[in-house]
């Protein structure tokens, strides 16, 4: 079995950060949304991976390399434009030949791993598999109908009025049927060849597509809110470590990683939470549920339920709460007669402070 882990698309929910960094490379946990997703598919025996990848390149390549750090060999495919998930699977005909495949949403979280709808398939291998979801509001994803043994009656993308709440996650397992399915859809309203779609024509020619209910924490990492629940949900699996340097006036609550060259100063640390190599940590109150990136810089601030990206820094600045603060970035205070917040913000950026 192949996989092909989707990683094209432009990421406009996620603006400013996209303008910089492709989506999936975010942090959560410190590590990119990518290394999780390679993972997870490592974990269920598949090594051989082919890397959909648009105008980020560069940057996707820069962060995966060849595979071989994480254990896999990764061959990256050029898609010129996103035309669909669908299009993802024309454009890897050739990396696919006529091996089963699993296709993998690359800014999709499951932490808890696809062993079990990946036994599901390969002991059944049915035309398709796909994995749902119960959800509150259903009509930002996929939407399946599924009978009582499993079996998919109905599918459609986004629909305005949903016929159940089983929203399609960013996982699905393929026998090679998929690529007769794909050649005989047209685009969708949107402009797409969408993988729904195609999988629907799998079900309207009779061919078998199942569905597993996936019970465990998942996630579609497409807006800040979702990336920061997300963190949330992994740094509660932290364990503690601490190879920086952490000073005798500094406490450290529950689970907190101290990555090494990292300093924590006069601080206190709330688990879980973790602090990035080479960061510097003085006179704050970091955490719960932070992540603070590589040589990040954060003085006389209390910052919690957050993430910080690479160099960083907050001085100044307490109660910051709910924040996404991107690479190189810098929130401070200045003591100054006037009254008055002054601010430098890129296109798209959100501010909200405190009345
Ligand atoms: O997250 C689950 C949902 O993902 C499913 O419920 C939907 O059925 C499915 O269509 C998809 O919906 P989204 O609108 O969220 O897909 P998005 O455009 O965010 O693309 C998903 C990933 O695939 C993302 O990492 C970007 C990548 N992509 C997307 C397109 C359209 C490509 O690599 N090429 C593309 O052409």
């Amino acid at each position: 079995m192949k996989a092909l882990v989707l990683s094209g698309g432009s990421g406009t929910r996620l603006r400013p950060f996209t303008y910089s960094m492709p989506k999936q490379l975010i942090p959560i946990a410190n590590r990119p949304v990518l290394e999780h997703v390679l993972e997870n598919i490592r974990e269920i025996g598949v090594t051989e991976i082919g890397v959909i990848v648009g105008e980020r390149r560069p940057e996707i390549e820069a962060v995966l390399g060849d595979g071989s750090r994480l254990g896999v060999r990764i061959t990256y495919l050029h898609q010129e434009q996103p035309l669909g998930l669908a299009h993802t699977v024309t454009v890897a005909r050739e990396f696919l030949g006529d091996e089963d495949f699993v296709m993998y949403l690359g800014d999709n979280m499951l932490p808890n791993g696809i062993a079990e709808v990946a036994e599901e398939f390969r002991a059944g291998r049915p035309a398709a598999q796909v994995v749902v979801h119960k959800v509150d509001d259903p009509r930002a994803f996929g939407v399946a109908e599924v009978g009582p043994d499993g079996a998919v009656q109905r599918l459609v993308e986004k629909p305005q009025q949903p016929r159940s709440d089983l929203a399609l996650i960013g996982v699905y397992f393929f026998t090679p049927a998929i690529h007769l399915a794909v050649d005989a859809i047209e685009p969708s309203p949107r402009g797409e060849l969408e993988i729904t779609d195609a999988i629907q024509w799998l079900v309207t020619a009779g061919a078998p597509v199942r569905a597993s209910e996936y019970r465990g924490y998942w996630k579609d990492t497409g807006r800040v809110d979702d990336v920061l629940d997300c963190n949330r949900e992994l740094l509660e699996g932290l364990r503690r470590s601490v190879a920086g340097e952490v000073d005798a006036d500094s406490e450290l609550i529950g689970e907190v990683l101290v990555e090494p060259g990292a300093k924590v100063v006069r601080s206190r640390i709330e688990g879980p939470a973790v602090v990035g190599a080479g960061s510097v940590v003085e006179d704050s109150h970091i955490g719960p549920h932070t992540s603070i990136g590589k040589d990040c810089v954060l003085r006389d601030t209390h910052v919690s339920y957050s993430i910080a990206l690479d160099g960083a820094s907050v001085r100044g600045v307490s109660g910051i709460h709910g924040s996404l603060i991107g690479r190189s970035a810098a929130v401070t205070s200045v003591h100054s007669a006037l009254r008055h917040h002054r601010l430098v913000v890129g296109d798209h950026t959100q501010v909200e402070v405190a009345a």
